[in-house]
């Protein structure tokens, strides 16, 4: 019989920054959600990648001086050994630079012109680099991108278009007859809503202000948008469009595509458009899961917020953070990263629950019977109990896991665990031990939670698959599949157990959040002195285009109308200089006075809110802009000195 197949795919992620641990997030879902379907018998695709074109790489790369591709390669690498770390089970890893991809792209695109849904036009309008998204000037009224707040800008240029809007009806339709096509549920009236039943604009899908992308065939100088470039991965990844089709004709149309809320829209509006535009089918499930936050926020580079996934798993391993992010975040909502009651999470459900579970059985089967599983004779009601318990509990974990419901899944396995811990108050064996006499029920209670934990280390194995393999070993036992734990007698008599060490050792909560946060003082002063890109080397003579000098601050007064700016009065020798400058967020106009401030005396005057600027005061300021601090010199060096 052939199984049954499993498309799963994650977001490809922007190699532009670092990865943090809200990225993880959706990977180790997704990840979890694969092992799962594998163990219970499909044969199941889980694809991930990065998404590399794009304006925002292009401008980064430039920042650093490196061709986009050498910028994107080092990252890149990084990512891939972040998912080993992770232990994330992909089945394929694409990357949109890569040839296949951008044939297959390009195919599409041509397809897409020739039959008419593509047309040329031209573009004015509103875009957000970071985000790589357009916005008319209505969505983003104030100037900011309405996903991330951050400015967008204005930009005009021949373009290529999209019909959207003559799909749309047919996309709502769908929609409105696929009730499980978009989860969670919220999220479905938030896109007929907010974006499809108000009427959608055609689609901008090609630039021409910048020329990292996929070209366009048949006009040269336009790339094709990079989320249509980008959203195509999860059928080109199957070699759709290329000479073999094998793959995409075993596993599409997805199973479910796991995203960010924030990039729900363009799963469930322009890629089930593009994909209704080509005559393929649209994928089973979107599912879009919430924020990892943190203090509160939203975690985000410029934030200066992110945790560090790697910093993590270098302390605490790869299957606590993975069980934190499963367990603690419900699935769909929003949810808070938070070390303490990260550290308390470990300690109670990892340590506590299952380790001291694993340790203290395996303990008692070596000191009472040489580590030899006996035999289990005749039944007590209150095994029955233990033993109902821990066979209903896959088949529950498989409900929730079918239906998206991972936290809850765990929340099954959990109960069974703390169900077995109170096993051994109950039946108390350290008592029996005592009683020659009571030799079998002690070998029969030791044997229920050996097979019990047997269970549960199979049920575990999607979520923790590095404690679920020392579990196997300690349990010395290789009847590990799904369908063995639907009986309860899968332990072998006369097998040897073998103590080893503990799975979680206990955390000193207090001694390792302070451990953390000296790691993480450490890492932004490293990080702020040689990991932000240097710009471009400059020669000697660029350097001494620079007129720097030392002036002295006669007059410094707030501008009236903004709280940002100050002017200053500078004498500089026998000059005298009016500049402003934004700082009056630090300083008050009168600490400044008197001071000998540096700065560059033959920059090109500007106004400034009405106000002639004629130079720059130089400071430093920390990355999140939170603290500044003016350069300035002693009375020693009279003003108008050079400064070299
Ligand atoms: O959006 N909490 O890539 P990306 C939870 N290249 N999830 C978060 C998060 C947080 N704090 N921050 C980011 C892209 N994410 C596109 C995708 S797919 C065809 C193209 C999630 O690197 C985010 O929601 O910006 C998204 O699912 C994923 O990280 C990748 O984000
Ligand atoms: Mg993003």
């Amino acid at each position: 019989m052939t199984k049954k197949t499993y498309y799963i795919t994650t977001p490809i992620y922007y190699p532009s920054a670092k990865l943090h641990i809200g990225n993880t997030y959706t990977t180790v879902a997704a990840d979890a959600l694969a092992r799962f379907k594998r163990l219970t018998g499909y044969d199941v695709m889980l694809l991930t990648g990065t998404d590399e074109h794009g304006q925002k790489i292009q401008r980064l790369a430039e920042a650093k001086g490196v061709t986009p591709i050498e910028y994107v390669d080092e990252i890149v690498a990084g990512i891939k050994k972040l998912w080993d770390m992770m232990n994330i089970s992909y089945d394929k890893f694409i990357r949109t630079t890569e040839d296949y991809h951008v044939k297959a792209v390009q195919k599409i695109f041509k397809k897409l012109y020739d039959q008419g849904d593509i047309y040329k036009g031209s573009y004015e309008g509103l875009y957000c680099t970071p985000c790589e998204s357009f916005w008319t000037e209505t969505q983003a009224a104030d100037g900011k991108c309405p996903d991330c707040g951050r400015p967008v800008e204005k930009t005009k240029e021949e373009a290529y278009f999209f019909k959207m809007s003559k799909y749309a009806p047919k996309l709502i339709k769908y929609i409105e007859d696929h009730p499980d096509f978009i989860q969670p549920e919220s999220r479905k009236n938030e896109m007929l809503n907010n974006f499809l039943r108000p009427g959608l604009q055609d689609l901008c899908v090609s630039r021409t202000s910048f020329n990292w992308g996929i070209p366009v065939t048949f006009d040269e100088k336009h790339v094709i948008y990079v989320w249509i470039d980008a959203l195509a991965n999860y059928i080109t990844a199957l070699g759709y469009g290329s000479k073999n089709e094998e793959l995409y004709n075993k596993y599409w149309p997805a199973d479910v595509h796991l995203v960010g809320k924030d990039i729900l829209r363009f799963h469930t509006i322009y890629w089930p458009i593009m994909l209704m535009a080509l005559g393929l089918p649209v994928p089973k499930k979107v599912f879009g899961h919430g924020w990892l936050l943190v203090d509160g926020g939203k975690m985000s580079k410029s934030k200066g917020n992110v945790v560090d996934p790697v910093v993590l798993v270098d302390n605490f391993g790869a299957d606590a953070v993975r069980y934190y992010l499963l367990r603690e975040i419900p699935f769909g909502s929003d949810g808070l990263f938070n070390n303490e009651i990260f550290i308390k999470r470990i300690n109670a459900d990892l340590a506590n629950d299952l380790g001291n579970l694993l340790s203290r059985t395996c303990a008692m089967v070596e000191k009472y019977f040489d580590g030899v599983v006996q035999e289990p004779t005749k039944k007590e009601q209150i095994d029955d109990e233990l033993i109902k318990l821990a066979l209903e509990t896959p088949e529950k974990v498989e409900k929730n896991m079918n239906d998206l419901r991972i936290p809850e899944a765990l929340d099954n396995i959990w109960d069974l665990i703390t169900r077995s811990n109170k096993y051994i108050d109950e039946t108390t064996p350290w008592i029996l031990a005592k009683d020659e006499s009571k030799k079998d029920r002690l070998g029969t209670v030791l044997y229920n939670l050996l097979e019990s934990l047997r269970i549960i280390s199979i049920c575990v194995s999607p979520y923790l698959p590095e404690t679920s393999a020392k579990m196997y070993k300690q349990l010395n036992t290789n009847v590990v599949s799904w369908d063995s734990i639907t009986s309860f007698n899968g332990t072998k008599a006369g097998t040897k157990i073998s103590k080893g060490e503990l799975l979680f050792p206990r955390i000193d909560v207090d001694k390792k959040i302070e451990e953390l946060n000296k790691l993480k003082e450490e890492k932004k002063a490293a990080q702020n002195s040689n990991e932000k890109s240097l710009k471009k080397q400059i020669t000697i003579d660029d350097f001494d285009k620079i007129d720097l000098r030392v002036a002295k601050v006669l007059k410094c007064e707030n501008i009236k109308g903004s709280n940002k700016l100050l002017k200053f009065q500078l004498q500089m020798g026998k000059e005298q200089r009016q500049v402003v400058s934004g700082i009056a967020k630090y300083y008050k106009p009168e600490e400044l006075v008197g001071k000998y401030v540096v700065f560059v005396a033959n920059l090109k005057p500007v106004k400034l809110k009405g106000e002639i600027s004629e130079g720059m005061i130089l400071s430093a300021a920390s990355d999140d802009d939170s603290k500044l601090s003016i350069l300035s010199l002693s009375d020693e060096i009279p003003s108008g000195s050079t400064v070299r």
